[in-house]
């Protein structure tokens, strides 16, 4: 928490609120209706009186088969929606038998090496009732393509096809570090997956512009919209100047960020950023659609808040985090099990994570009625002080030539590292508490069994690879390679020939490559 009178974004939060924060308040201006412009008070009209926000609990680990056998524990459990994490191999575009892979393979998420991968990852599942979320960012197009190709051999078409790929590079620059590609060709491959999807799987979000992961690097409130509203602007201004109409894209953008235990700035959070976003795109990029200028969003309770010591204590925080991204207006929502800060999450631990949802969901009256805390003393004056400050921010990067050029200067890591710096210094003095940490500890941390990932994983993954290399025809996977490879060097869409070489059986890692003999890998001069 920061200092008392401060909120997390260091602005003043009064210990009384009256009539006298909304004396000259215009309602119409700053809130409009539920579903309308500038969509403060909820993306649409009914918010959860007419759909509930979706139940979408991230997993992903081991091999494709032990992580299908997980979703469709979710999906028997009550989850609405999919969504895979995959291993940092996968993530960073090599494969399971390459020597930088080992140690990781199915580790922190999903193994996905080929078509094969992914055929048995979605075994069974019902692709075209359910939407899938894909957390992968620079190899998100091959992933992207591999659920297209296994879909169709189920006989269900791209147009039937609804989720999301993660897909923000940008943010990867900054914190988390799972890019490839320089910035600008990892902006010229969006645009071309924005481009394919339109035409192939119009119902797919192609990016979830993510605060989240600068939010768990130290980001405050302020910071995390500031940071990914300019990196959504970097990447509509790309889009734009690649030829597309921006009311052919912008309604599958979406966005993804944190709920922190504090929930009442983390509900004018939610606020301010959907009253920003509608004027961004309103008003500097002149979109049309109401679908355009809505800002849809993904939430996930803080996972940097989640503590070791005495585990049980972060059911109680991803509770009130959970509320406070219901309250805010959330469309989905992952809550953190409450053993991750220790290891991979149990099952019982993943289970009482998503009852977290459903308690919130079908116990409480929160869901009767759209977004509650509006014309609030508190929360309308706490909104547009958050605005305020986010746009201050904004304005800050835009003056250093934008997101790109500011990452370049490293101007919203070293921002974000300062931050993280303060609350560190907080906690260690004791100025801000997190109980059973510095406040309420035990003398002695009751014993704890993780789940652990077995070394197998790794065997059997590589083991498979090296039969897929052999039975596959491997003239006319290097070929089409080459295709894409040629792609890349000129100007047409890489996502058709990355396509052919995918269903050829080339691996997740040969496409990766192909695309870095091209575009060459970025590597982070030391900024500062
Ligand atoms: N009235 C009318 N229609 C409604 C409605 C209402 N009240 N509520 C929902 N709907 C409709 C919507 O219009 C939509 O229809 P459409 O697709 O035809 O437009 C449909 O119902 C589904 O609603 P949403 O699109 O709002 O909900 P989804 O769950 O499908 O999508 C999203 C939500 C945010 C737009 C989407 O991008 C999404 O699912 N994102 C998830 C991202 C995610 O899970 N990321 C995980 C990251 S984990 C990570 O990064 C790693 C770790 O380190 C943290």
């Amino acid at each position: 928490m920061g200092s008392d009178a401060h909120s997390e974004s260091g602005l003043l939060i009064q210990p009384l609120y009256d009539g006298s924060a909304l004396e000259d308040f215009d309602a119409d201006a700053k809130l409009g209706a539920p579903g309308q412009f500038p969509f403060t008070r909820g993306v649409y009209p009914s918010m959860y009186t007419g759909r509930s926000w979706t139940m979408r609990q991230y997993a992903g680990f081991g091999t494709a088969k032990e992580s299908n056998e997980r979703y469709h524990e979710l999906v028997s459990a009550g989850t609405g929606g999919l969504s895979v994490a995959f291993d940092l191999p996968t993530q960073m575009g090599y494969d399971s038998d390459e020597p930088v892979a080992q140690g990781e393979v199915g580790k922190v998420g999903v193994a996905i090496d080929s078509i094969e991968d992914m055929r048995t990852l979605l075994k069974g599942l019902p692709l075209d009732k359910v939407s899938t979320s894909m957390t992968i960012n620079a190899p998100a197009s091959t992933l992207l393509l591999l659920y297209q190709l296994v879909a169709a051999e189920q006989g269900i078409a791209g147009n039937q096809l609804t989720g999301t790929i993660q897909n923000d590079v940008l943010k990867e620059y900054i914190a988390r570090g799972t890019y490839i590609y320089p910035p600008q060709q990892s902006l010229r491959l969006i645009s071309d997956i924005f481009a394919y999807c339109r035409q192939e799987i119009p119902r797919w979000n192609t990016i979830s512009i993510s605060g989240y992961h600068m939010a768990e690097a130290g980001a405050s409130p302020m910071q995390e919209i500031a940071f990914a509203l300019t990196n959504a602007k970097e990447y509509v201004r790309t889009a734009i100047a690649a030829g597309l109409d921006v009311d052919d894209f912008a309604p599958r953008l979406s966005f993804f960020f944190v709920a922190r235990t504090t929930l009442l700035e983390e509900i004018a959070k939610f606020r301010a950023t959907r009253r920003i976003w509608a004027r961004i795109m309103r008003d500097e990029f002149k979109a049309r659609s109401p679908k355009s200028q809505m800002l849809r969003f993904h939430t996930q309770t803080a996972g940097v808040q989640l503590t070791a010591q005495q585990p049980e204590v972060n059911l109680v925080r991803v509770a009130l985090q959970g509320l406070g991204a219901v309250l805010g207006g959330t469309q989905s929502l992952h809550t953190n099990s409450y053993d991750e800060a220790i290891a991979l999450p149990t099952q019982k631990a993943a289970r009482l994570a998503l009852r977290t949802q459903q308690v919130i969901a079908y116990e409480t009256d929160v869901t009767k009625t759209v977004d509650p805390f509006a014309g609030s003393y508190v929360m309308e004056s706490m909104t547009d002080d958050l605005e305020a400050a986010a746009l201050e921010l904004i304005q800050a990067v835009e003056d250093r030539g934008g997101a790109v050029a500011a990452i370049e200067q490293g101007f919203q890591k070293s921002e974000i590292e300062r931050s993280a710096y303060r609350i560190a210094q907080e906690i260690d003095h004791h100025e801000r508490t997190v109980v059973g940490v510095n406040k309420f500890v035990l003398d002695e941390e009751e014993p704890y069994e993780p789940l652990r990932v077995d070394p197998q994983i790794e065997i059997d993954q590589c083991e498979r690879l090296a039969i897929l290399r052999k039975e596959r025809d491997n003239d006319a996977v290097q070929r089409a390679l080459g295709a894409v490879r040629a792609a890349g060097q000129g100007a047409n869409n890489v996502l058709l020939p990355m396509r052919e070489a995918l269903r050829l059986r080339a691996t997740v890692g040969e496409v990766s490559h192909a695309l870095r003999d091209v575009w060459g890998a970025y590597v982070p001069h030391d900024t500062f």
